[in-house]
């Protein structure tokens, strides 16, 4: 039921509305990223505070200038610092009362809790300001405001369930597609032929005069990153209904607590072939052979509690892959190969990322983004 609001929130006509704030981030990310080409640059931190600039824009209205000023916001820092012990306890927005009554946790929990609930109620302030009753909502908050005054059961239904949409904004919105990012910058520098051809294509489109964020291969290459690096990689969980469920051969008994590991049957030979490479041409004609089971992708997941944010999910990636494939060419630090990289990722409910140490220099005669 809550979703009819959410979708509202994130449907096409309201990212419409957000395009230009995806824009206006993603070329101060490459102001950034060019001000320091030849340098070593964490592309993980950079990827982060890009999309949770973003986050803030599109959910609050805020801008919380982590590109700015290259320094992560104290809200955030306290998120992150406490994500270890989220992925222990492992669901989000019910668990946070049981989480900040702990000894120790309390404090930058708390901190977080406190910040997302202000932004929540700031935004509720400034909606009711405005008497015109056919204001629109240019945010995801002003979406949820908008459908509690309009008496919409989708819509939370009490403060608390407002609060508890507010957190989940932040941390669904922001550090899934940060580390998706992370990832994608992690293939594309270890597999050079993979980022020369996403560059040639990139370049030939914009010389044609096209869109470069609608290219078939940068979206092959955004899949299979999914697929190899799912940003929940345990799944959510799920309750049986009373009466059990059989799948496949296996009974599982009423009111147990399951889940599907997307990381597990993503990496399965039975549904890819080769399936531990990053082969981003399986998801387009010439490598359809590579691809068994159409179902065993599910990064968003499926059905009723899929992603509602994976449309403003691959509008923000897109529109950063296709300005950093023209403007740089990618190599790992020297004396790094992306292996730290590779295996000090963390499931804490989403992926942590460590640092992914790169340095980008600037292409001879990169088109103009
Ligand atoms: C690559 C980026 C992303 C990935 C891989 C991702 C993945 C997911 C997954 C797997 C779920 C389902 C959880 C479940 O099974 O219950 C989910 C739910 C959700 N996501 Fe995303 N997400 C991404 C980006 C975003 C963004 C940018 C937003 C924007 C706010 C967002 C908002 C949400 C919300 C609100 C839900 C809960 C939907 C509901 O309860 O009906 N996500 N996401």
């Amino acid at each position: 039921m809550r979703r009819k609001a959410w979708d509202k929130g994130l449907g096409i006509k309201a990212l419409a509305e957000y395009a230009p704030r995806v824009e206006s981030k993603a070329d101060i990310l490459m102001k950034r990223l060019s001000e320091r080409a030849g340098e070593i640059v964490d592309m993980t931190k950079w990827s982060l505070f890009y999309t949770f600039d973003v986050m803030g824009l599109v959910t609050f209205s805020k801008d919380y200038k982590q590109l700015d000023d290259a320094e992560e916001h104290f809200t955030i820092a306290a998120m992150h610092s406490q994500m270890e012990i989220v992925g222990i306890f492992g669901a989000i927005p019910w668990m946070v009362p049981i989480l900040t009554s702990i000894p120790g946790l309390k404090g930058p929990l708390e901190v977080f809790v406190r910040y997302s609930n202000a932004q929540i109620d700031e935004r509720k302030a400034e909606w009711n300001q405005d008497p015109d009753p056919e204001k629109m909502p240019k945010d995801v908050t002003s979406w949820l405001i908008k459908a509690m005054q309009d008496g919409d059961p989708s819509a939370p239904s009490t403060i608390e369930a407002f609060h508890d949409d507010g957190r989940l904004a932040i941390i669904a919105g922001s550090d899934t597609t940060g580390s998706t990012l992370a990832n994608i910058f992690y293939f594309l520098t270890k597999h050079p032929t993979v980022y020369e051809r996403l560059q040639k294509e990139v370049d030939d489109v914009k010389s044609s005069g096209g869109d470069a964020s609608q290219i078939p291969y940068l979206d092959a290459i955004i899949t299979e990153a999914l697929r190899l690096r799912p940003v929940l990689p345990s799944g959510l969980k799920r309750n049986t209904p009373p009466e059990g469920l059989l799948v496949d051969e296996v009974w599982i008994p009423g009111n147990t607590i399951v889940f599907a590991a997307q990381h597990v049957i993503q990496r399965d030979e039975r549904n890819f072939e080769n399936a531990l490479e990053f082969l981003p041409e399986r998801w387009l004609d010439e490598g359809k052979h590579l691809h068994k089971n159409e179902q065993a992708w599910f990064p968003f997941s499926i059905g009723h509690y899929s992603c509602v944010g994976r449309p403003l999910a691959l509008m923000q990636i897109r529109t950063v892959l296709h300005r950093v494939a023209s403007g740089f060419d990618l190599s790992f630090a020297p004396g790094d190969d992306g292996c730290n990289f590779w295996e000090e990722t963390k499931d804490t409910f989403t992926l942590m990322c460590p640092a992914l140490p790169v340095v980008l220099t600037k292409r001879e005669g990169a088109m103009s983004q």
